[in-house]
């Protein structure tokens, strides 16, 4: 059905001119139109002033008027890093690490990534698929419209494979643009904790093929890091995840530099994200690769730990992306705007920057953004609808949820 929006207070239309991301200081440069209009069907078709909508309405013949009474118009969220298929709960963690433990003492006691493990093995791909719905239909209502989901609480074939169908289920039930991505190696499974290698062979010979044959995923992922994967396995994975079809992304020094973000560099990964302690050379060769970093301040907020240099990423030139991380265990958040107020305050980027990272940018990296993450004519049309005049009170009025409607391919998914 072809939609005309009349009075829209402002319209930030993030326009990439046919850029598939923006870099550096580009963005910063984000469009706005005040006083606009916006015709769509499940594409945008048009975009302008309200003052200029009866030409339109005479040769595009909408079949319905809306008028968004000064409201604000942003392209839908791209969470581009996900982990929300999974069961059980760690709120007991959380709350011992509200009295001082860290959250790498509690992983090496077998708690962490493991306790999920251990509840989601347990579950029935039902259970999981019911558990991450709640989860998706909440960041659809605070303005989530495409979403990458990785596995890697399984870490065994039938436990990974598990997830991964959970994901695609996800992606059949709902609205939501879903992106999987494999990340068998998230940890190591308790029965290969003293043959780490042979854990890494498993995933190699048996799981990324197996992935590929039943088309599970688009990525392949891993957390390289300190007391996680080494470069050399990461290397090992990466090599067989690329002869099979896939390409890259990684969990980069997240918890201590280790030179993941060169690595991501050198196998061309289509993002490296956390960044928490980058390097300057991991910076420079992001640069060189075209990787995007996708920065995760919810990780940073929730386990304590110092935020990713997003400044001096963006004066390098790099092209950032934000994203929740929404995990059990260290950022439990789906609200992409929760994460674009750590962003700006946190961060220091700019709301500009902000607004480019979490939508154009979050869709680059998930090399979708020739059909969505801006409002430009030819792209899905992907947006919400916000209960404020400007954008910039988006991030002023901070800690409460601004979405009034959802859009996606020209359905409107969500009200209030
Ligand atoms: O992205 N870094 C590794 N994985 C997750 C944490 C997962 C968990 O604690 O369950 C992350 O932070
Ligand atoms: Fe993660």
């Amino acid at each position: 059905m072809k939609i005309l929006f009349k009075n829209i207070s402002s319209l930030v239309t993030i326009k990439a001119n046919g850029k598939k991301k923006l870099s550096g200081s580009e963005m910063g440069e984000i469009s706005e139109i005040r006083d606009a209009a916006l015709l769509f069907d499940e594409k945008i078709l048009w975009l302008g002033k309200t003052t200029e909508i009866a030409d339109i309405i005479g040769s595009e013949k909408p079949e319905k008027i809306i008028d968004l009474k000064n409201k604000t118009v942003i392209p839908g969220f791209v969470d581009s890093h996900t982990h929300i298929v999974f069961a059980g709960n760690r709120s007991n963690e959380f709350a011992r690490r509200l009295r001082g433990a860290t959250y790498e003492e509690i992983a090496k006691e077998g708690g962490g990534i493991l306790t999920t493990v251990r509840a989601t093995r347990e579950a029935t791909i039902e259970e999981l698929v019911r558990n991450a719905e709640l989860i998706a239909k909440n960041a659809i209502a605070h303005g989530t419209t495409t979403m990458e989901i990785k596995s890697g609480y399984g870490l065994s074939i039938d436990a990974e494979i598990k997830q991964l169908r959970a994901i695609k289920k996800l992606a059949e039930n709902l609205p939501l643009r879903i992106v999987p991505t494999f990340l068998g190696a998230h940890d190591f499974p308790p029965e290969y904790k003293d043959k780490k290698d042979e854990y890494v062979d498993l995933i190699c010979n048996e799981m990324i093929p197996r992935v590929a044959e039943e088309k599970l995923a688009v990525y392949v992922d891993a957390f390289v890091d300190k007391g996680y994967y080494t470069l050399e396995q990461a290397e090992k994975i990466f090599n067989t995840a690329l002869n099979y079809g896939f390409k890259i992304r990684v969990h980069a020094d997240e918890l201590a530099n280790v030179e993941a973000a060169s690595l991501a560099a050198k196998f061309n990964a289509i993002s490296a994200d956390h960044l928490l302690f980058v390097s300057e050379n991991g910076i420079e060769k992001l640069k060189k690769s075209g990787t995007i970093a996708t920065l995760l301040p919810g990780t940073a907020y929730f386990i304590r730990m110092p935020y990713a240099p997003a400044r001096k990423m963006i004066d390098n030139g790099l092209a950032v992306a934000l994203a929740t991380d929404c995990n059990p265990g260290s950022s439990f958040t789906e609200n992409m705007q929760m994460i674009l107020s750590l962003a700006v305050i946190n961060m220091k980027m700019t709301a500009e920057e902000a607004l480019t990272a979490a939508t154009l940018n979050g869709a680059a990296s998930l090399e979708m953004s020739e059909i969505c993450g801006s409002i430009e004519v030819g792209k899905m049309a992907d947006f919400s609808v916000l209960n404020i005049n400007s954008y910039t009170d988006l991030f002023y009025h901070f800690g409460i949820n601004h979405v009034a409607e959802v859009w996606i391919e020209g359905k409107k998914v969500h009200s209030i």
